[in-house]
């Protein structure tokens, strides 16, 4: 049995690598800390409180400290292959086209990236944004690297081996900083493949600094079109917030758009591009819909798609950083309602890839004229969504999360009859860090799930719960292995033998008796209303936290110090 250690995590941001480790170490039984690197003192002070056997650095972009790497095992996670060093990784892995990337766990030395080695695990690179590479393969790379790493330290008879460029498996090399200067979109002679390579290694973050109706933005995601065409460079069309740019032999859609901060201006965040745009969008681009099942046959950006196979319809929702507007809820809304009028006897929700959903939309809100009363529409908007979910009984629903959820998002999953989830995902079902009661029929689905104690006890402490610990308490159905082509196949077997399963008739007959019983003893309304007089509080009274914690939120402010919920 593997030697139970005290880990201290450091990590620049509490982002959901950083969460995995915690609930991956914590699950094999290890006592697991997590300090913010927010200063090299207070890092001291919580190493000496804490008194670490391992230190790992999940993602971290400031150095340790000598005294500390000196004194304690400091393992690092750096996302790129044996001998690769330096701050852009990912970036090049994208930007240069690479088929295969690695991730590497190694010693913190004098030199960044260049410390003997621990592990190394490599992993495909699919062809999606950078942040969404990272929160699945390199993610999934990162943990079997820990584990291996975290397993070969506490064995005490394993070795790291020291980097060696002459060795054959030794690929990597030292890459300078992706600048704008490498990323920069020539939209007279850039082909649609370079744009969206450029595009797709610079998301989310920094984004690609371009232009714009005289004004500079940086440009976050990137998808393909597949029909409209125009003359390169040109805005020709709208989608649901999206703008569609020509190339020279094609046209990609851009759906965010951050405004590039003027010097001793406002700091400013990403919005979707329609909104950034406002006034500048002339009013002759057109707004180019597509239906939900047109999209799932076409190679065009749609945030909906939706397909059949054989009596399993499949409604797949993708929204950047799962946040869900409401806008984004109301066409969501309309597509389950379409959905669910089709003679189909199971419907599988949830994107392909990536965050299932984070619930409401937290930088449009911020964007708002009013946001409280924009997040009041949001959270009516989200809660529409939730209870027609809830009170469909004549087909099952199934929750398919090949990624990660919070807050709303989590009780959104929860309203289906099933929750199947990757074992790879991270749950976050509490809304605490945002100064919430939370909504979404929680207080009906949460308890129902798990129990009045385990949810009182989910929605206090503020953590995340991995796959494994939510099946086990009932949060999930099912934890399926694997990566997301895994999951997506497994569920598309599983599904279709629910849906043509002799049981189903005797289930749906079921469920609807349920829900006629639950309603009568408390009828949803009034979980609602309960809930949203909280969450008119937390939207409208004075002296709330819940604004403060956005706009923190929004534009990406540090903690002063570790919270509290972290020092574990
Ligand atoms: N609204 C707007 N944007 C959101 C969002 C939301 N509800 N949830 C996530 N995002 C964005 C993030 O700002 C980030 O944007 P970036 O790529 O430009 O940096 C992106 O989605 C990914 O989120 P990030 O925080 O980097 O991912 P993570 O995996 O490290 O953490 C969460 C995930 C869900 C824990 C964290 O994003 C979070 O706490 N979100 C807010 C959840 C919430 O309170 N929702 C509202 C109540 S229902």
């Amino acid at each position: 049995m593997e030697e139970i250690l005290r880990v201290l995590l450091v990590a620049s941001a509490f982002n959901s690598l950083t969460q995995r480790v915690h609930t991956e170490l914590r699950r094999r039984g290890h006592t697991v800390g997590v300090e913010l690197a927010l200063g090299d003192d207070l890092l001291r002070a919580r190493v000496a409180r804490f008194r670490p056997e391992l230190i790992l650095a999940p993602m971290l972009t400031t150095a340790i400290p000598e005294d500390i790497w000196t004194e304690y095992t400091v393992l690092i996670v750096h996302p790129g292959p044996m001998g690769d060093r330096g701050p852009s990784s990912l970036d090049w892995a994208i930007s240069t086209g690479a088929r295969e990337w690695g991730v590497t766990v190694l010693q913190a030395v004098e030199e960044m990236d260049a410390g003997p080695i621990w592990a190394s695990v490599p992993f495909p690179v699919a062809s999606c944004g950078k942040s969404e590479l990272y929160r699945n393969e390199v993610s999934d790379a990162a943990v079997a690297a820990v584990l291996l790493a975290v397993q070969r330290f506490a064995d005490g008879d394993a070795e790291p081996e020291p980097l060696d460029y002459d060795r054959p498996d030794v690929r990597g090399r030292l890459r300078p900083y992706h600048t704008q200067e490498n990323r920069r979109i020539d939209w007279s002679a850039d082909d649609t493949e370079t744009v969206l390579r450029k595009l797709r290694a610079a998301d989310s973050q920094p984004g690609v600094l371009d232009e714009l109706f005289g004004r500079e933005y940086f440009v976050h995601g990137g998808h393909r079109e597949d029909r409209l065409r125009g003359t390169p460079g040109a805005v020709i069309a709208t989608r649901d917030g999206a703008i569609c740019r020509a190339t020279v032999d094609g046209a990609v859609w851009l759906p965010q758009l951050r405004r590039r901060r003027t010097p001793g201006g406002p700091k400013t965040f990403k919005q979707p591009a329609v909104d950034a745009l406002r006034a500048d969008l002339a009013d002759d681009v057109p707004e180019v819909p597509v239906t939900p099942a047109e999209a799932s046959v076409r190679d065009t950006w749609s945030e909906l798609r939706y397909h059949e196979q054989g009596s399993v319809g499949y409604l797949e929702f993708a929204f950047a950083g799962g946040a869900m507007s409401t806008a984004q809820c109301r066409r969501l809304l309309a597509a389950y309602r379409q959905a669910c009028a089709r003679p189909i006897r199971a419907l599988v929700l949830g994107p392909d890839r990536d965050f299932f959903s984070n619930g409401i939309h937290l930088n449009v809100i911020e964007a708002a004229d009013d946001p409280a009363e924009e997040s009041w529409r949001n959270i009516n908007a989200m809660n529409d969504l939730v209870e027609a979910i809830l009170t469909t009984t004549d087909i099952l629903v199934i929750s398919a999360l090949a990624g990660n959820a919070a807050a709303g998002g989590v009780m959104l999953a929860l309203a289906a009859d099933e929750v199947w989830c990757r074992e790879s995902v991270v749950l976050n079902p509490h809304y605490r860090l945002m100064g919430l009661y939370g909504s979404e029929y929680w207080t009906y689905s949460l308890p129902r799930r798990v129990g009045t104690a385990e949810a009182a006890r989910l929605t206090r402490e503020p953590l995340p719960v991995g796959a494994a610990a939510a099946g086990e308490i009932g949060l999930v159905d099912r934890v399926l292995p694997g990566g997301t082509q895994r999951f997506r196949d497994q569920v598309r077997r599983d599904a279709a033998a629910l849906a043509d399963s002799p049981e189903l008739a005797d289930r749906l007959t079921a469920k609807k008796r349920q829900r006629e019983a639950d309603e009568s003893v408390k009828p949803l309304a009034r979980y609602r209303a309960e809930e949203l007089a909280q969450m008119r509080r937390n939207f409208f009274d004075e002296g709330e936290p819940y604004h403060g914690l956005r706009r923190n939120f929004v534009y990406n402010v540090a903690p002063p110090a570790t919270p509290a919920y972290l020092l574990g």
